[in-house]
């Protein structure tokens, strides 16, 4: 089962939201009228992150803080932004409180760096990719997305519009259809549907090309694809 495309607004829960990606994510949708639960390992650590993206949007954002079990069960609309060392443990925690029907958006990239390896390298994942891992760690009536994998945290958390893609991958069309919604909120983000979950082994093989690229050139690399028909845009 999966959540309705055309929903009423309910609170995104960014799990792991207190690092640079989920607060990247938080800042953008909560400045397009998102309602969002900013998840942590510590209830205080959410707390301020919450708090300090409230300060930055005003008084009159939806932002809230939970430990990361609390903001679970309090939405249907998971983002996991945690590093791929962390990821299956924490799902695995967190499942009883995950809630029947939801969809869990995962941007985990299973970068080499967090085993002392090269930055610009992944690692193999026995079940093709981390989104894949998650998908066979979530409860059944869960719907796994993948996206936001090629999206520079740094100008995520700034005030200026991306310049990027965002390629989503899933094997619910529904679920790819809201991760699509939200990711068109984002000034200068263009959500693609790439179709199956396994896809998101490319695409997660490409946050390290760009990592690379962004240690040669200094810089902060995102992806444009060309050439399909105005719909695969919209
Ligand atoms: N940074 C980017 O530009 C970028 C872009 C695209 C995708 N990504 C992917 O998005 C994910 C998050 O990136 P990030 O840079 O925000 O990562 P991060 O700062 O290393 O971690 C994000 C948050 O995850 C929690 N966390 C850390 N280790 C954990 C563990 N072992 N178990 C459970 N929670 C843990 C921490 O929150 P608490 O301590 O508060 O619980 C931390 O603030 C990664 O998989 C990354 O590959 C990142």
């Amino acid at each position: 089962m999966s959540v309705p495309a055309d929903r009423p607004a309910r609170p995104i829960a960014i799990i792991g939201g207190t690092g640079p990606a989920g607060m990247g994510l938080a800042l953008r949708w909560v400045r397009a009228g998102e309602t969002v639960i900013v998840g942590s390992r510590e209830e205080n650590r959410a707390v301020q992150a919450a708090a300090s993206i409230k300060g930055r949007v005003g008084e009159t954002a939806r932002i809230s803080g939970m430990e990361n079990s609390a903001a679970c069960a309090a939405a249907d609309i998971l983002m996991l932004t945690v590093p791929f060392a962390g990821q299956a443990s924490l799902i695995k925690r967190l499942k009883p409180s995950i809630t029947a029907g939801s969809i869990l958006i995962d941007a985990t990239v299973p970068l080499a760096a967090e085993v002392g390896g090269r930055a610009s390298r992944t690692l193999g994942v026995w079940q093709g990719s981390a989104a894949e891992q998650a998908a066979e760690l979530v409860p059944k009536d869960v719907s796994v997305v993948a996206a936001f994998h090629n999206v520079s945290a740094d100008l995520m958390g700034g005030d200026n519009p991306l310049d990027c893609d965002v390629i989503v991958c899933s094997d619910d069309s529904d679920a790819a259809r809201l991760t699509c919604e939200l990711a068109a909120k984002i000034p200068g983000i263009r959500p693609i549907d790439a179709g199956k979950l396994e896809n998101a082994r490319i695409v997660e093989q490409i946050t390290a090309l760009l990592v690379g690229l962004n240690m040669r050139h200094k810089g902060h690399a995102g992806i444009r694809i060309t050439g399909l028909p105005p719909a695969a845009y919209s």
